[in-house]
Order: C-alpha cells, then sequence, then structure tokens
C-alpha cells in the first residue's frame, strides 16, 4: 500500500493548513472462526512477521494495530520500530520481540489457559513503509469453551467483534478458510448483521492450498456460492509447518502466486494477498474522494470568515485590507490548486 502514501502526504498538508487534526482513515479489522488465518492476512498486509499465529486460539486479546507513516530520513532503522502503550517509550527495533511481547502481554491479562479479555493490546509501528492506518486483529468467533474460557464464550467473542466492526468507518475483513463450507461462514453472517448492505465488507478466503482433492474455489471465488459485493479475494498464507520452518514473507508472497497461476489461471489476477492489498487501495482512495469536497467547502469558508473579519476591522486598515485580503486568497487558491492536484492523483492513480 506504499504507492498511497504520497497522495496521503500531500492530503496531510492540506489538512494541516486548515487547521484539521489529520485525515482519518478507515480501520480495517479482521473477522472469522478461529484459525482461519486472520492473523496471517494482516501480518501479510503489513509486510512484516510480528503477530502471534498458529493452530487454536492464539489471538485471544484485540490487537489495535496503529501505522504510523514516518519519513524515511526520521527512521532510526530501515524499518522502522513498533511501541506498545504499556511498555511507554521502549522501542522495539525487533518485529519477533514485538511478537513475542504480544503474546506475553496477552498471557498476563489473559491467563495462560486459552483465556480471553475484551481489554485491547496497543501498539504502534513507526515505519517510512506504511501508510496512517488502524488494522484491528481480533479473537476468532468459538462456539465451545475451552480452559479457562467463561461459559459464554460465543457471545462475549461476538461482543468484541461488534465493538469495533460497529464503526461504520470501519472496513470488515470476512476470513473464511476454504476448506470449510462458505455458506455456513460465521464470518459472513456476523459481517451481513452489521454490515447488511456489503458496503464495507470485503471477503477473503484463505487456505485455498488445503482445498479437498477433486474440489476446487472456482464457484467460491467468482461469487456463485455468495455473492459479496465488494468481492471475494483467495489468498494462500504460510501453513504451520512454513512457520516453523520461518518461511519469509517475501517467499510465501511468490509461492502464492506460482500457486495462483498453476490452480487458478484464469482468476490469478484477481487473488491473492497482493491483489487483496490493492482492493483495500482502491477503497481506501474511494474514501479521500469522498472527503475532498468537504475539504474544499472548509477553506473557501474559512476564506469568507478572514474576510468579513477584515470587513469588521473598518476604514483605517482598509488600506491594508487589499493587501491582506490578496494574501489570503492566494493562499485559499493554492490550496485549493493542491487538492485539485490530489484529486487528479487520485482518478489517474494506477494501481499495479
Ligand atoms: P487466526 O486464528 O484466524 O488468526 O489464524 P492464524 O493466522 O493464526 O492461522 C492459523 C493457522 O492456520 C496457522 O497454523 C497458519 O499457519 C495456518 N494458515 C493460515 N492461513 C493459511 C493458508 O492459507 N494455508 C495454509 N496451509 N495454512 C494457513
Ligand atoms: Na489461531
Ligand atoms: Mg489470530
Amino acid at each position: 500500500m506504499e504507492k498511497l502514501i504520497p497522495v496521503i502526504n500531500k492530503l496531510q498538508d492540506v489538512f494541516n493548513t486548515v487547521g484539521r487534526e489529520s485525515i482519518q482513515l478507515p480501520q480495517i479489522a479482521v473477522v472469522g472462526t478461529q484459525s482461519t488465518g486472520k492473523s496471517s492476512v494482516l501480518e501479510n498486509l503489513v509486510g512484516r512477521d510480528f503477530l502471534p499465529r498458529g493452530a487454536g486460539i492464539v489471538t485471544r486479546r484485540p490487537l489495535v494495530l496503529q501505522l504510523v507513516h514516518i519519513n524515511a530520513e526520521d527512521s532510526e532503522s530501515q524499518w522502522g520500530w513498533g511501541k506498545f502503550l504499556h511498555t511507554a517509550e521502549r522501542k522495539f527495533f525487533d518485529f519477533a520481540e514485538i511478537r513475542d511481547e504480544i503474546a506475553s502481554e496477552t498471557e498476563k491479562v489473559a491467563g495462560a489457559n486459552r483465556g480471553i479479555s475484551s481489554d485491547p493490546i496497543r501498539l504502534r509501528i513507526f515505519s517510512p513503509h506504511v501508510l496512517n492506518l488502524t488494522l484491528i486483529d481480533l479473537p476468532g468467533i468459538t462456539r465451545v469453551p475451552v480452559g479457562d474460557q467463561p461459559e459464554d464464550i460465543e457471545k462475549r467473542i461476538r461482543e468484541m467483534i461488534e465493538q469495533y466492526i460497529s464503526n461504520p468507518k470501519c472496513i470488515i475483513l470476512a476470513v473464511h478458510a476454504a476448506n470449510t463450507d462458505l455458506a455456513t461462514s460465521e464470518a459472513l453472517k456476523l459481517a451481513r448483521e452489521i454490515d447488511p448492505e456489503g458496503k464495507r465488507t470485503l471477503a477473503v478466503c484463505t487456505k485455498l492450498d488445503i482445498m479437498d482433492e477433486g474440489t476446487d474455489a472456482v464457484d467460491l471465488l467468482t461469487g456463485k456460492i455468495i455473492p459479496v459485493k465488494l468481492g471475494i479475494i483467495g489468498v494462500v498464507n504460510r501453513s504451520q509447518q512454513d512457520i516453523i520452518d520461518c518461511k519469509s514473507i517475501e517467499e510465501a508472497l511468490r509461492d502464492e502466486e506460482v500457486f495462483l497461476r498453476q490452480h487458478y489461471p484464469v482468476l490469478a489476477g484477481r487473488n491473492g494477498s497482493k491483489y487483496l492489498a490493492q482492493t483495500l487501495n482502491r477503497l481506501l482512495m474511494q474514501h479521500i474522494r469522498d472527503t475532498l469536497p468537504v475539504l474544499r467547502h472548509e477553506i473557501s469558508s474559512k476564506l469568507s470568515i478572514y474576510e468579513s473579519q477584515l470587513q469588521e476591522l473598518g476604514e483605517p486598515i482598509k488600506e491594508k485590507g487589499p493587501a491582506l485580503l490578496q494574501v489570503l486568497t492566494k493562499f485559499a487558491s493554492n490550496y485549493c490548486h493542491k487538492i485539485e492536484g490530489t484529486s487528479r492523483d487520485i482518478e489517474t492513480h494506477q494501481l499495479s
């Protein structure tokens, strides 16, 4: 998603000038049953290994991951660093340590025996390679309590998920594993309840590599089984064995592409982790485009406030008035220009 960075930076400039805090991009949250690959999908999007993943309930507290874009010259290491709310000023340059910290912080609050907690872990990643974006990793929907889980585990996890995805600005990634029946997808069911029109739900179908012999996902991926307005994107994440073998993200992405071209030649271009990132790019762009008219309006209303303030100052300053007004008008048109420029950038933005 690095392609969006220059556009966002330009806009940020405009936002600062009109005194707005910052451009708010939608949050992205993953929803699905246990071990469908939610954490894996998020990790692929960020392009770093830093999330605990594995069989069974691994994600047991929400993780609110705020990505913060910094300039390359301000970055103290090539990829940047992580910072947890609960560890204050400590900077984590080693992403494996970030994963260990998430695991031990999970255990501290939710216990060692598969307990859950709605108290989120807050992690910020500062990097020249990220967009200002918030991603939310959530525990999976589950029915039957195990370990220290309460009797009403299902209800609790649902409420936890709803708390995040009810935000109308949240993009819901409904994650479903291809080796189970999509018609019974808890992720899509929950997403439909919260986003009945499907305006902000994107389906992600994981584990294309471990479907039963002789079956394929063509009907599923083309929406013939269940249509999803924003699309259904198939991906292949790293398997448990890949995790044990410490397979890198880069290698996994390459293998994913090869797999898709081999097994789904016709659909390969519209699936895979890379395509998922591009699709999210497009959704974020759409959001930015939607905010431009508001921004334009704010600038012109600022200008008219300045103008009437100048009028009120009355006679003595009058000769200074026009000059000041000129400056302000120039300033405003300059920024309207910038917005136009950014709009153009967005219109012509090539997704490749
Ligand atoms: P979560 O519980 O939904 O967050 O799922 P995780 O990301 O922790 O993954 C659960 C397990 O499924 C891990 O062992 C992953 O290696 C494995 N996994 C996830 N996605 C895929 C996939 O696309 N293919 C295969 N073979 N395994 C996957
Ligand atoms: Na899991
Ligand atoms: Mg997880």
